[in-house]
């Protein structure tokens, strides 16, 4: 549709479009067009344009808002992106069902809708998945690549374990890491905490007990472009307390309800000073305790134990929280 646009060399785009913008000028209703080493940025009222700019009619195209799928069933329903899978937590089949309809039927970039059919089970941490919606031509509807903080995960959620909600708490374990550090995340399912720790510079090495989970960290390691900072081992992490003795600065034990039993691998990975990230879900009236105390039985005397942060990640049920215990072991001459 033509419409009146300010028409600039494309050099002075963004200044002008700046410009247009704290004036607001801009009609938001169509876009910025570009042709021939100029921008057409569409105008609400060209007379108010300043005199130092060009004003021309030009066909530009129309945005159409963003149909959501609160749009559409008018109410704000609860759901987690994944790539191009939406996750949903509904008991109520109809209500699942009645809210996949409407994120197939809105304007988000959909492939499949998923509803948790069981919490997350054994030693994998993997849960069942419902299929809603599968509107993809192939692949497996559980399947997908995401995105977080500038790296790519591919992921098939029936075989792994993968949150998206935990970005900004990996992000906060990943921007401590220092290039040239020994890093061992010791839980590492498909690499969101190995692979930009490996990014950011750090040796690692990861491991997990699930093989699937393992592969996908190895595929995601070259996507990422990482594979050569990363060594993986498929099993129980204990394993390889001999081979890994004394390595590590920084250890990664993102495993809740059960990473505190792990403590004394820890200790047997720590180096000279090592830091520690250890994830736990307990009651909210003392969150940070057990790991505390096994951190400091398993150091005993060979590692004085700092705690360096006790940070509430998340509400996990009703008067319990995902919480994240930072300490550092430094060895005792
Ligand atoms: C809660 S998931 C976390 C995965 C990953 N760190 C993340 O943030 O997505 C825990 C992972 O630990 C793995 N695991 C469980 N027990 C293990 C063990 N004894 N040794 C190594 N990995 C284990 C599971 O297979 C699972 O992938």
């Amino acid at each position: 549709m033509e419409r009146p646009c300010v028409v600039v060399a494309r050099a002075d785009g963004e200044a002008t479009r700046q410009r247009l913008a704290e004036a607001d000028l801009i009609d938001q209703s169509f876009g910025i067009e570009v042709a021939d080493g100029d921008l057409y940025i569409p105008v609400t009222d060209p007379d108010a344009v300043p005199a130092d700019l060009s004003v021309t009619r030009r066909d530009v195209p129309s945005r159409t808002p963003q149909r959501t799928p609160a749009d559409l069933l008018g109410y704000e329903p609860t759901y987690e992106r994944l790539g191009d899978v939406v996750l949903v937590d509904e008991d109520d089949p109809d209500r699942a069902a009645a809210i996949a309809e409407a994120v197939v039927e809105s304007d988000i970039p959909v492939r499949s809708v998923l509803n948790r059919d069981s919490k997350v089970k054994g030693e994998t941490r993997v849960r069942d998945w419902e299929v809603l919606a599968d509107e993809g031509d192939d692949g497996a509807p559980t399947e997908t690549v995401h995105r977080e903080y500038g790296h790519e995960f591919a992921v098939d959620v029936d075989e792994v374990y993968f949150s998206p909600r935990l970005a900004t708490e990996r992000n906060r374990v990943v921007e401590q890491v220092e290039p040239g550090e020994h890093a061992l995340d010791m839980f590492a399912g498909v690499g969101p905490y190995a692979i930009p720790m490996a990014s950011a510079g750090a040796e690692v090495v990861a491991c997990d007990i699930n093989s699937e989970a393992i592969a996908y960290l190895e595929e995601n390691a070259e996507r990422n472009g990482v594979a050569d900072r990363i060594t993986t081992h498929v099993g129980d992490v204990r394993e390889l307390t001999e081979e890994y003795a004394d390595w590590a600065d920084r250890l990664v034990m993102n495993l809740p309800h059960t990473a505190a039993e792990f403590a004394d691998a820890a200790v047997a990975f720590a180096g000279e000073s090592c830091v520690v990230h250890l994830y736990d879900i307990q009651h909210e009236d003392a969150p940070f305790e057990r790991a505390t105390t096994a951190l400091e039985e398993a150091a005993g005397d060979e590692y004085a134990v700092t705690v360096l942060e006790e940070r509430v990640v998340r509400s996990y049920a009703p008067h319990e929280l995902n919480v994240c215990l930072d300490a550092r072991l430094d060895r005792i001459d």
